[in-house]
């Protein structure tokens, strides 16, 4: 069984095809390296020993998407395509609402044009937006987000289960992902972000190879224990996990579902640099700036609806998130 996998190059979609292969699934990879290379894919053959097969192609074009899809004949979709970058949305909306819109149209048709019934969609905890108190249910209030990237994830939300409405044959699940760190154990795969890092993990593992001089701390101020953002990290090994469990349920039932991914633990962004510092025996220096414009105080999951209906559990620490995310990192300092 096939499952088709647009935007697979990437992050989060590299760890979760290891996943799938290893669980006895086939993948094929579908990316246009916008901000992804082909030797993650490369890496994934090497550590599972299995063919992967690469299309490079825009998943928002509609004629190479139909010829993929007439030849992969997949099962199921699980689609990572997207722009992810809160702060370039900010500045360019209408490149993230034509392109994470349009791939999600595009592959949604091919769907139902080739009978495919199963698609598993990357979401985000961002479309809680500021309205929710913690932790986040999958019940909690959504809307109100406070970029394009997040209304993105909102919007596709809505699409999808629209589709799942009108064709009662038709399975979607939504997976709120929360923050993910982390990199495959091997150290041969992992977070590769184009330019400077937005997000903390990777910024933390830049500053330790010495690509950047420290990090700044955005906010001491806030309502928590030490005053420092709090967040709820997952190992991607964990996530990629909850995917194959998020797709046997797909395969399995009809209609919309939406899960939380999260391990329902908070910490705080000096826990995380410390407990960074005693994996890796880096010292990280830091100073404290002002609040991110946008970040909330506190962000995590209540992942018990996950555990209950998909049977999935988030199970490693922050101490191996932050060994596997520095081991990926010193061996690869300068990414693929
Ligand atoms: C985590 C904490 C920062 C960088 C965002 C998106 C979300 C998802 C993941 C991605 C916060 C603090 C960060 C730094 C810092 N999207 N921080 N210094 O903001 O929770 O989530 O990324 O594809 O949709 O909103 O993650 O890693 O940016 O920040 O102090 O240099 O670290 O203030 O408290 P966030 P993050």
């Amino acid at each position: 069984m096939t499952i088709l996998l647009p935007g697979a190059a990437g992050y989060i979609g590299s760890h979760t095809a290891i996943a799938l292969v290893q669980a006895g699934y086939d993948v094929a990879i579908v990316d246009d390296f916008s901000n992804a290379s082909p030797e993650a894919v490369r890496r994934c053959e090497e550590l599972t020993g299995k063919k992967m097969p690469l299309y490079e192609a825009d998943v928002a074009d509609k004629a190479a998407m139909e010829k993929i899809f007439d030849e992969v004949k997949p099962a199921a979709v699980i689609h990572f395509a997207g722009f992810k970058a809160v702060g370039e949305s900010v500045a360019k909306p209408l490149k993230y609402y034509r392109n994470n819109l349009d791939t999600t149209l595009t592959l949604l048709e091919c769907m139902a044009e080739a009978g495919c019934k199963a698609f598993i969609f990357s979401s985000s905890a961002t479309v809680y937006g500021a309205r929710a108190a913690v932790p986040y249910t999958e019940e909690s209030e959504t809307g109100g987000c406070t970029n394009p990237y997040g209304w993105t994830k909102f919007m596709i939300e809505q699409i999808a289960a629209g589709a799942a409405k009108a064709d009662p044959d038709m399975s979607v699940v939504l997976l709120r992902y929360f923050n993910p760190v982390g990199a495959h154990p091997s150290g041969r795969i992992g977070e590769n972000p184009s330019g400077i890092p937005n997000n903390l993990m990777p910024y933390i593992t830049q500053v330790a190879v010495g690509r950047l001089p420290q990090l700044s701390v955005f906010g001491d101020d806030y309502p928590t224990p030490d005053g420092t953002g709090v967040r709820d990290y997952i190992h991607v090994m964990d996530l990629a996990e909850g995917h194959v469990k998020a797709l046997e349920y797909a395969l399995g039932h009809k209609g919309t579902e939406v899960f939380n991914l999260g391990t329902g633990h908070g910490v705080s962004v000096l826990e995380l640099v410390h407990a960074f510092e005693r994996a890796s025996g880096v010292k990280i220096p830091y100073r404290i700036a002002p609040r991110r414009a946008g970040d909330l105080a506190e962000v995590y999951a209540d992942p018990s609806k996950a555990e209950r209906v998909l049977g999935w559990k988030a199970t490693r620490t922050v101490e191996e998130m932050c060994a596997d995310s520095w081991r990926w990192q010193s061996n690869n300092p300068n990414g693929y």
